[in-house]
This record gives C-alpha cells, sequence and structure tokens, in this order.
C-alpha cells in the first residue's frame, strides 16, 4: 500500500493499482451476491488500507481550482479524497458504510494535521445521510459488489448540493489496460456520464453540466505495470 504521506500535487494515481478489482462490478443494488453491506466493507478494511491514499485525480481535477468551502465525500474509504480536501481548507464531512474505513481516514487526518478539518460520519446511505448541504458533494468510485443502491444515492447527493454547489461523481468506464481478458470489468456494462445525468432525473434549468466525459485515468496494476483506467467524471453545478 501506498503511504499516506505528502501527496498534495501526488495525484493523477491508481485507483485500482493496490487492491484488486472486485470493486467495480455491480453497482446499483444488484449485486451478485446477498452479504450484508455493511459486514462486507467491514471485513475488508479489516484488512488495511484498501486503496492508495492519494487523492483521486479526477476530483482533483474538478474542484482543484475552487475556493474551499464544505464538502461532503460520499463512500470515502481510508479518507485520501478528504484529507486532500481539508489540506486546502475544506470543511469536510467523510461518510462510509464501514467503521474500519472511518478509523484509517481519522488516523491518516490527525497523522497530516487536518484532524480539526474533517467530520467522519458512519451512515449505510441506503439508510441515513449526515445533515446539512454542501459546497462540493463527491461521489468518487462508489461501487459495490454488494447491494448498493447506486442511483438513489447519487440523487440524494444532488439534494445535499448547496446552491452555486457542485456534485462530482467519478466512476470506473471498463477495464484498465493491464487487465487479463477475463477481468470483470470488460464485461460490465457501467453506466457513462450521460446515463448518471438521465438517472438524476435533475429539475430542468436548475444545474450546468460543467464537465461530462470518459478520461483515460494514468494508474498501475497490481503488479505496478504502468498504463491507463478509463473512469467516468460527471460534474455539475446547481445554479440556485
Ligand atoms: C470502491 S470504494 C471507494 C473509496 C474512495 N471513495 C476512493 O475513491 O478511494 C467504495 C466505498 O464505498 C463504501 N460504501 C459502499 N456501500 C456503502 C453504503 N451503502 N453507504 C456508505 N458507504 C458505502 C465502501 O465502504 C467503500 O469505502
Amino acid at each position: 500500500m501506498t503511504a499516506m504521506d505528502d501527496h498534495d500535487d501526488d495525484h493523477g494515481h491508481d485507483h485500482d493499482d493496490d487492491h484488486g478489482d472486485d470493486h467495480g462490478h455491480d453497482h446499483d443494488g444488484d449485486g451478485g451476491h446477498d452479504e450484508d453491506p455493511a459486514a462486507f466493507w467491514e471485513a475488508r478494511y479489516a484488512g488495511g488500507q484498501q486503496w492508495s491514499g492519494r487523492p483521486n485525480a479526477l476530483l482533483v481535477d474538478a474542484v482543484g481550482d475552487l475556493a474551499p468551502g464544505t464538502a461532503l465525500d460520499l463512500g470515502c474509504g481510508e479518507g485520501g479524497d478528504a484529507i486532500w480536501l481539508a489540506r486546502r481548507g475544506w470543511r469536510v464531512t467523510a461518510v462510509d458504510i464501514a467503521e474500519g474505513a472511518l478509523a484509517l481516514g481519522a488516523r491518516h487526518a490527525a497523522e497530516a494535521g487536518v484532524a480539526d478539518a474533517i467530520t467522519w460520519e458512519r451512515h449505510d446511505l441506503a439508510d441515513s445521510w449526515p445533515d446539512g448541504t454542501f459546497d462540493v458533494v463527491s461521489a468518487c468510485y462508489l461501487h459495490s459488489p454488494v447491494a448498493l443502491p447506486r442511483g438513489e444515492v447519487l440523487r440524494r447527493a444532488a439534494a445535499a448540493v448547496a446552491p452555486g454547489g457542485h456534485l462530482v461523481v467519478v466512476g470506473h468506464a471498463g477495464a484498465p489496460s493491464w487487465a487479463p481478458p477475463d477481468h470483470p470489468h470488460h464485461t460490465h456494462e457501467f453506466p457513462s456520464p450521460t446515463d448518471v445525468l438521465a438517472d438524476l432525473a435533475l429539475e430542468p434549468g436548475t444545474w450546468e453540466t460543467v464537465w461530462a466525459e470518459e478520461v483515460a485515468v494514468d494508474a498501475r496494476g497490481p503488479e505496478g505495470e504502468e498504463g491507463t483506467r478509463p473512469d467516468n467524471v460527471l460534474h455539475l453545478r446547481r445554479r440556485t
């Protein structure tokens, strides 16, 4: 795993490189098995850090030029994005279903000197949500191989954006360049930015699309292979 060291400018990397491939295949409540989501994700984080610890490159690109305010990070994992935001002056509410992820995030935030800027909240977003509205709401790789009502969660995410605020949804778009032919991302149909936008069913006239694109993100494979991974980004701004 990559250490949670100074990574302010060290983005543009991987989401997949250190952690296999099992988080991107189902993803909208049609999980392949009936395992309890909280138990699944707690077991995952009991194994320690799962992701790189670095901020996600597409989130960095989307919000890097914004003046800091309040941010909500949905499915924050160990907090790479939340810590990056906090270091740039944002006050962050970081939410995950797994206590283990939140504990790792809180530890890394303390090490980074931004503990006071982040509130870690445990929610199963299928059932409960943090209070309030936010200047940025992000959902980065909010995918799960077990049940997750992603469409419903993203509609709720849009409702949690304050007037003038931003919604950023980043997700996988296909298999990474190093993936073997039987990699499940070759056959999974990931929603495009257009699909996500349509599913949000936003009130006409109240949002503008800032960025909607499939992007090849630099990433490394599990054996350190250099390559790219196709990801989707949808960045919207709420007008009122
Ligand atoms: C693929 S990881 C992405 C983590 C992080 N956003 C990142 O980009 O590295 C998906 C995250 O969503 C969380 N998650 C899955 N289902 C959830 C739910 N129903 N409510 C809240 N968090 C959930 C998982 O615990 C996990 O941390």
